[in-house]
């Protein structure tokens, strides 16, 4: 018989290959796309540069880019993992500011992948732009083919509380991250019980409620898993009692003795 987390992670996967293939309806009574990421502060001149395909198939839980370090070193390398049609990325590589380096975006679902790549960054001023290189990769981010320290920061958005156990999630975070590395999480956190209506149906998974954690559980569980300095970066209150927030957390602390000077 299959484990209650292999069950939650099946409906999960099934459900966002189903939303990649179809994307989700316009007539929905609730902000989304284009309009949802330019009220959540994505930039809106870079928005207007994504075809409505994808923009039907966008599920951030916020805008975590802003704390996403722009003074990273050359060759710098970055995951998104539960990267879906990989706009984080497109927006952080079509904005231009940060040095030559990889953006990696990581999804299980091959759909949200292969839509993805159709959108290519443009060229800036007439001039190829040199600086990041987005790469795409199917992967399930419990087991990610990536060697021991090469990243410098992992990106989850709307992704962490997909899972239901999140000690083997965090484990392979820790593992890939570098030790001046960073780990952004943007998504819901609670301040109180699920409200039951949500508890007992199974799409809380896919909306990230059911999932989520209290700020004090959050922070034990990452500092459980070898996570140092974690911070909450933002926080917006989403419906009582759910918070959207972007939580930051590093592989060592600055106390631990290493001396990055950049991140
Ligand atoms: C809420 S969506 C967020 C997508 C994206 N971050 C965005 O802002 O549009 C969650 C994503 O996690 C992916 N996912 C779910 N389980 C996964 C797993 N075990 N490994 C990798 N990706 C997974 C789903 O396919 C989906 O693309």
């Amino acid at each position: 018989m299959a484990e209650p987390s292999d069950t939650v992670k099946h409906y999960v996967q099934e459900n966002y290959r189903r939303l990649y293939r179809n994307g989700t309806r316009r007539d929905m009574p609730i902000v989304q796309g284009k309009e949802l990421a330019c009220r959540l502060g994505y930039d809106p001149r870079i928005a207007e540069m994504v075809p409505e395909a994808l923009w039907t198939r966008f599920f951030p839980c916020g805008h975590p880019l802003r704390w996403v370090p722009m003074d990273m070193p050359p060759g710098f390398c970055l995951l998104n993992l539960g990267a879906g049609v990989g706009l984080d990325m497109f927006f952080l590589a079509q904005g231009g500011t940060m040095h030559e380096g990889c953006l990696i975006n990581v999804d299980i679902s091959l759909e949200a992948l292969s839509l993805g790549k159709t959108l290519q960054v443009s060229p800036c001023n007439g001039h190829k732009r040199k600086s990041t290189r987005i790469y795409w990769m199917q992967a399930d981010a419990e087991q990610l083919p990536v060697r021991h320290e090469t990243v410098d920061l992992v990106l989850m958005n709307g992704v962490f509380n997909l899972f239901e156990t999140k000690e083997n999630l965090l484990a392979e975070v820790h593992r890939v991250l570098k030790k001046t590395g960073i780990l952004l999480i943007c998504d819901l956190v609670r301040t109180g019980p699920i409200p039951p209506e949500w508890g007992s149906a199974p799409e809380g998974w896919l909306w990230c409620v059911n999932g989520s954690l209290e700020e004090g559980d959050l922070r034990r569980l990452l500092e459980r898993a070898g996570f140092a300095q974690v911070e909450i970066l933002s926080r917006n209150c989403e419906a009582d009692p759910f918070w959207s927030e972007v939580v930051r957390a590093r592989k060592m602390s600055f106390s631990q003795g290493y001396s990055s000077g950049t991140i």
